[in-house]
């Protein structure tokens, strides 16, 4: 098996246009030269060196490239998934409030259609419907799962729960405009700073986990930033490393910062990945802001964007299509009901295409250097196998 740019050679032979960008990751195609270069270098230099006692050029430069894209958010600390990400911004949280000497503070607010990674503590602030965490539901934390507040009555709901519940809650997580492995769901700038106005008004520290949204994909390079709404503490990772290995970013405020600052080790944030920031992973994370930095990307997104809008438009009047909706360079038909998955999936396959269906929700994330061509077979590929159905 091997991939190139915007492909996927299978071992017998066969070639697939990727309509998924191995789950957004490879924002840039795969293998770009100027990433490999980058890990190939730091892979003669030093593959990995602990982070403990010990910090490299990469790790500070990357950081440094990070927090300049969000000033606010200056301090940054790395581990290796996003689901680690998740997990190091609630204990930020956590410890933001213990090291005030606050001790109440056991619970985190999230909204349903929430996605938040596989590890226990990221199971327990996802959608309690997750399809693969439901089953762990009883040995989860209980958290508050509300609404995302659309509109007046959801609003008012979320500020009923505050009321009541705020001196239990460390803090409030959310991903910003798409709820992505929740279902492709979107929601406007609005919704969002009805959630930053919640958070202030309770003092909440707000987290965004931008590891789906980061990094250009809804066609800001960060969807909160983008639209104007800070978080106190955001989570990337995903396309953080243009797709080739795995690296996760924790960014906060000096506020989150400071709380743990302290002569007391106990008051630190006690939480070390073996791999904490990878100097390969760094390395690749670079390289891949160079690629932002020296191409088009939101010139590329917005070609994607028409593209996707023109191609899957047509879904709209098959039968048991429900929703066509497009966001940056992410793509989603909604069918009414789950179809038949492993049906679906060798169809796109006999049509030498990788999209990988889920629950009812059809979706393509390309990478951001796909052409035109490649795109419109993605599309086309939606429609007949769609409308191929039975
Ligand atoms: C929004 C979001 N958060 C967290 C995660 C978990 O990331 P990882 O799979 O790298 O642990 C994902 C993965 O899909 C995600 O989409």
């Amino acid at each position: 098996m091997a991939t190139r740019g915007c492909r996927i050679s299978l071992a017998d032979g066969r070639e697939l246009i990727d309509g998924i960008a191995s789950w957004w990751t490879a924002c840039h195609g795969y293998n770009h030269p100027h990433i490999a270069e980058a890990v190939a270098a730091q892979l003669a230099r030093m593959p990995h060196i602990m982070f403990g006692g010990l910090a490299h050029e990469g790790a500070y430069r990357l950081a440094t490239r990070l927090a300049a894209r969000v000033p606010s958010l200056p301090h940054v600390f790395f581990s290796d998934s996003g689901s680690v990400g998740v997990e190091v911004a609630m204990k930020m949280a956590l410890q933001y409030w213990l090291n005030q000497g606050d001790t109440r503070r056991h619970h985190f607010l999230a909204f349903l259609g929430g996605y938040h990674g596989d590890t226990l503590a990221a199971m327990s602030v996802c959608d309690p419907e997750e399809g693969m965490h439901s089953l762990f539901g009883p040995a989860l934390r209980r958290q508050h799962i509300l609404p995302l507040p659309r509109d007046a009555a959801t609003e008012a709901a979320l500020h009923t729960l505050l009321e009541r519940e705020h001196t239990s809650i460390a803090g409030i997580l959310v991903e910003p405009l798409v709820q992505g492995a929740g279902g492709m769901l979107f929601h406007d700038a609005a919704t969002l700073r009805r959630i930053r106005a919640a958070a202030d008004a309770f003092h909440l520290p707000l987290i965004f986990d931008e590891v789906f949204t980061g990094f250009g994909r809804t066609g800001h390079f960060f969807a909160g930033p983008g639209v104007g709404v800070l978080p106190d503490i955001m989570v990337l990772s995903k396309a953080l490393t243009g797709g080739t290995m795995g690296l996760a970013a924790t960014l906060a405020t000096p506020a989150i910062f400071e709380s743990c600052l302290s002569a007391r080790p106990e008051a630190a944030l006690m939480h070390g990945p073996t791999f904490m920031a990878n100097p390969l992973a760094c390395a690749a994370a670079n390289a891949s802001l160079d690629i932002f930095e020296a191409t088009d990307w939101r010139g590329n997104v917005a070609r994607i964007e028409s593209g996707l809008r023109s191609g899957l438009a047509p879904a709209r009047t098959l039968p048991g299509v429900v929703d066509v909706r497009v966001m940056g360079a992410i793509g989603v038909v909604e069918l009414a009901t789950p179809p038949d998955l492993a049906a679906l999936k060798r169809a796109f396959l006999a049509r030498n295409v990788w999209v990988r269906p889920f629950r009812s929700i059809i979706y393509l994330t390309p990478a951001f250097t796909i052409g035109a061509a490649d795109l419109a077979c993605l599309t086309d590929a939606v429609l007949q196998v769609l409308a191929d159905r039975k």
